[in-house]
C-alpha cells in the first residue's frame, strides 16, 4: 500500500532506523533491551573491547554506548582508570547507568547524555576511544573523528566497529563498511590503520588506528 509516496514498509524501515539513531520512548527502551541481549550484539561489543588493549589506569571514551555492554567491559579492564561514555539518547543513558550502577557510584564510569557534535570536557587526554555501530549516524564524520583524535594522547588508540544491520547485509556489506571507516580515519589524520573481523552473520569489522605521536 502506498501512502503519500512511501510504502508502509519504507515508513516502518525509516522509523526503525530513526530509533537506532536515537532510541526513545517505549520502543527505544525495547530497542536498548534488544541491543543488550541479542547474542551477536553482546559478542561484537565484548570482542571490540578485547582488541583495544585497555590497561588498568587507562582513560577511555565510548561514543554511542547504547545499553552499556562495552562500557561494562571497559570498566572491568580500566579498574584504576576512568571510563567516559557519551550517547544522545536519554533512554540509553538510563539503561547504561543502571547496568553500570556500581562503577558509576564509584566515580569510575561517567555517562553523559550528549551528541558527538557537542562533546563535554574530559579533562586530561584520553588513551583510547571506541564506537560500535554508531559512526554511520554522525554528521560530518571526518570532522567528528578529527575532534576525537585531538582528545587522544599521542599514540592513543581508536576502534570503530561496524556490523551492518541493513536487510540482506552480507560479508561484502561488512567489507564495504570497513573500507569506509578506514577512509574516514585516514582523512581525520589517524595512522597505523588495521582491520580485524569477527565471523558472525553478517561479519563484524573492527577498524583500529592510532593518533600519530
Ligand atoms: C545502533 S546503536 C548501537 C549501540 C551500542 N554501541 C551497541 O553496539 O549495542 C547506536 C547508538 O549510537 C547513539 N548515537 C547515534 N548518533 C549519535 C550521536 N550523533 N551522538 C551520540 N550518540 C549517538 C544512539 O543513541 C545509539 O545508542
Amino acid at each position: 500500500m502506498q501512502t503519500a509516496g512511501k510504502s508502509l514498509k519504507q515508513r516502518a524501515l525509516g522509523y526503525l532506523v530513526s530509533q537506532a539513531h536515537r532510541p526513545r520512548g517505549l520502543v527505544g527502551w525495547a530497542n536498548g533491551w534488544m541491543f543488550a541481549h541479542r547474542p551477536s550484539n553482546r559478542k561484537r561489543n565484548i570482542w571490540a573491547v578485547s582488541l583495544l588493549d585497555v590497561r588498568p589506569t587507562d582513560r577511555v571514551l565510548e561514543i554511542g554506548f547504547g545499553p552499556g555492554i562495552a562500557i561494562a567491559e571497559l570498566a572491568g579492564r580500566a579498574t584504576r582508570g576512568h571510563v567516559y561514555g557519551v550517547d544522545h539518547s536519554q533512554a540509553m543513558v538510563r539503561q547504561a547507568a543502571r547496568r553500570n550502577a556500581a562503577a558509576v557510584r564509584a566515580h569510575r564510569v561517567h555517562l553523559t547524555c550528549a551528541s558527538v557534535e557537542r562533546l563535554p570536557s574530559f579533562g586530561d587526554p584520553l588513551d583510547a576511544i571506541l564506537a560500535v555501530n554508531s559512526v554511520g549516524f554522525w554528521p560530518d564524520p571526518v570532522e567528528r573523528l578529527g575532534a576525537l583524535r585531538r582528545l587522544l594522547r599521542p599514540a592513543g588508540r581508536i576502534a570503530l566497529v561496524s556490523q551492518p544491520r541493513c536487510p540482506g547485509a552480507t560479508r561484502d556489506t561488512t567489507a564495504l563498511a570497513a573500507q569506509e571507516l578506514q577512509d574516514l580515519l585516514t582523512q581525520a589524520g589517524f595512522t597505523l590503520i588495521r582491520v580485524e573481523t569477527l565471523e558472525l552473520d553478517p561479519p563484524v569489522a573492527c577498524v583500529l588506528a592510532g593518533n600519530p605521536s
